[in-house]
């Protein structure tokens, strides 16, 4: 049986970074699947689709190959072939992903790709279903989670760093804007799997937080 580490929770959570790290530590792979919505995202903004038209963008998503390579420098993200990584974590692409990801069909071809990629592979996976959808028989699940406004300062930072210059106050609105999306969509929203642990990262720092998570897996790997 393969191990695999399923890692869901909102907007701001350190996810992707505390589940890159979860697996450097057991020398596996990590694979962020919600760059893979933010590469679709991005792709419908560059050819003016409608990003609320469902058909239009179902379409888009059915034609569009999007691809994931592990490399040195972590997970670069495809569109066709072309390495789109630097630029999917705009603001504009944050909400587009959260938008494009409502719809039935763009998710079911998602999460047939992303257990594809998991099946037979020792891997993290974080995302919003992976829990729920894309991983129900997974080794650990966890839902990783934090408060608004710890979750916009961590992100607010990360954009500074970044030279984006929008205010703190901004950022909270997104992040909250972008929860109830995520969590309101009629398919597979956002929800704590009844069998996921709760992290909650309010009072953790990064060390903490991938601790708590290895305790996790450990705990559930050897009982
Ligand atoms: O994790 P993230 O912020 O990079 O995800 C961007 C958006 O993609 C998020 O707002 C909702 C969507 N998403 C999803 O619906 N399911 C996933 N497994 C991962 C992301």
């Amino acid at each position: 049986m393969s191990l695999t580490i399923a890692i869901d929770g909102p907007v701001g959570a350190g996810k992707s970074t505390v589940a890159d790290e979860v697996a450097r530590r057991l020398g596996i792979l990590h694979l962020d699947t919600g760059a893979m919505y933010r590469a679709l995202g991005l792709t419908a903004i560059q050819l003016g689709v409608d990003l609320q038209d469902e058909e239009a963008v179902t379409r888009l998503c059915d034609g569009t190959e999007v691809s994931v390579l592990h490399s040195a420098e972590g997970q670069r993200t495809l569109v066709g072939g072309k390495d789109v990584t630097p630029f999917i974590r705009t603001q504009e692409v944050s909400m587009a992903a959260s938008t494009v990801s409502r719809y039935a069909g763009v998710r079911k071809r998602m999460v047939a790709i992303q257990q594809q990629l998991a099946e037979g592979t020792d891997m993290v996976l974080d995302g919003r279903d992976i829990c729920t959808t894309v991983l129900p028989r997974a080794t650990a699940k966890i839902y990783l989670t934090a408060s608004d406004e710890e979750r916009a300062r961590r992100r607010w930072e990360e954009l500074k760093k970044r030279g984006a210059e929008e205010s703190f106050e901004q950022v909270l609105e997104e992040v909250r804007q972008r929860d109830q999306q995520d969590m309101n969509r009629p398919v597979e929203p956002l929800r704590q799997a009844p069998d996921a642990a709760l992290v909650d990262t309010t009072e953790l720092n990064f060390d903490e937080s991938v601790a708590a998570i290895l305790r996790i897996v450990g705990e559930k790997r050897h009982g």
